[in-house]
């Protein structure tokens, strides 16, 4: 019999190559004026911002040059309320995505992002449902476009969400074509953040039936295409399956929580100008494994060890591959895909412990599915370096 569980998502998804043509007419129906918000090349989405104009739409342009911070927000909230945007549009990668849903909640909600946001800020629940959000993806990626959270840096140098079902999105457009343009360096890196959402939620202390069927069919998906979609970016089979598995990993992980990667990811991307997906992929190999070997020295018999050998499996292909098989190729994965370093983002030894005391308080390490020490979490960083 299934366990009891919860699941919820965007309310309506649209995957496939050409989907992007949904855009415009769902829009239309939602309202008049929109903010569109965009990544840091504004100009690969003039092509949306056109068809959304021949809709009918009065369209507010909003670019995110970087990783979306509260002062970013609270500017574009006062900027979307003044314009009296009924809805927001965003396309790009999860930047521009969750942008856009901190926006579209901050439409309808009072305030400034500090009110609602988790760790740092005051933590208050939003009261009311966000202006209508279209999230349409270009990187696979985070997922992000259903999911019920927006990571958002404070000039502190920590990364926090806000988090609410609200933030869930009215409409998510998966294109896998918007993805073709990728460059390697990023095909890899937020490639591998999808990776890490699926590991994670599948070893999570939540996961649950449903998010395990995702995390199993994008971990398969994920290893295959993966390298090939490094190899050459035009591969579109390999660009559909991307773009699947990091549409499962954003299910997953709303549903099931993540892990020690993630728990990394907010204080390191906080504290040095370095990327979300490249931080995941420098420190997957390394959480892996000094989470197995947590695992075989304090829960040998527990749940979470199985579950790190059938993902071994699913990475690997070999029905009898080990836990360590699956550190293996992934950090073989890794190096065949030059991910580069913590240190190539100026994350020095000295700064470990640092790291460590603000990972050990994150929200993402809850999920992880052994509570590791602060050795533990050192050990990680400094291999990771
Ligand atoms: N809300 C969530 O559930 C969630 C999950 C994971 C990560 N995130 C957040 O998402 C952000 C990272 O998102 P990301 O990894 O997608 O990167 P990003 O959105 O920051 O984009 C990285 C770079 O890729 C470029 N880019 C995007 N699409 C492109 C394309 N099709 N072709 C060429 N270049 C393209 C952008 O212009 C940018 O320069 C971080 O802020 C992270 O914290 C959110």
């Amino acid at each position: 019999m299934a366990p009891p569980f919860e699941f919820a998502t965007a309310r309506r998804i649209v995957f496939g190559e050409g989907a992007a043509r949904e855009v415009a007419p769902a829009a239309a129906a939602l309202g008049r004026r929109a903010l569109v918000v965009t990544g840091a090349s504004p100009g690969r989405a003039r092509p949306f911002l056109a068809g959304l104009q021949a809709a009918g739409i009065a369209c507010v342009p909003f670019a995110v040059a970087g990783e979306p911070t509260i002062a970013l927000i609270a500017g574009g909230a006062e900027r979307a309320r003044g314009e009296r945007c009924e809805m927001v549009v965003a396309i790009g990668g999860g930047s521009a995505l969750d942008a856009g849903k901190a926006l579209a909640a901050l439409l309808t909600n009072p305030g400034e992002p500090l009110d609602y946001l988790e760790v740092i800020g005051r933590g208050q629940p939003l009261e009311h449902p966000s202006a209508p959000f279209i999230a349409v993806p270009t990187t696979a990626g985070t997922g992000s476009e259903v999911t019920r959270n927006a990571v958002l840096a404070s000039p502190a140098g920590v990364k926090a969400s806000l988090r609410s079902p609200f933030l869930l999105p009215r409409l998510a457009v998966v294109d896998p074509e918007l993805t073709l343009d990728l460059p390697p360096a990023l095909t890899a890196s937020t490639g591998l953040d999808a990776l890490t959402q699926l590991i994670e939620p599948y070893v999570s202390k939540r996961a649950n039936p449903m998010t395990d069927l995702f995390c199993e069919e994008g971990i398969r998906r994920a290893a295959g295409a993966l390298p090939r979609a490094w190899e050459n970016g035009q591969n579109r089979t390999a660009r559909c399956d991307m773009a699947w598995a990091s549409l499962l990993g954003g299910l997953a992980l709303t549903n099931a929580g993540l892990g020690a990667v993630h728990g990394f990811a907010a204080p390191i991307g906080g504290m040095f100008p370095a990327p979300h997906g490249a931080v995941c992929a420098a420190v997957l190999p390394h959480a892996i494994a000094i989470n197995v070997q947590a695992l075989r020295a304090r829960d040998a018999a527990g749940p979470a060890l199985g579950r790190y050998e059938e993902v071994a499996r699913l990475l690997t292909g070999q029905p009898q591959a080990t836990a360590e098989d699956g550190v293996q190729w992934i950090a073989q994965l890794c190096r065949r895909l030059e991910i580069p370093p913590l240190r190539a983002y100026g994350v020095a030894a000295a700064d470990i412990p640092r790291v460590v005391e603000k990972a050990a308080h994150a929200s993402s390490m809850k999920g992880n599915p052994v509570a590791l020490t602060p050795e533990e979490l050192g050990e990680i960083v400094a291999r990771a370096l």
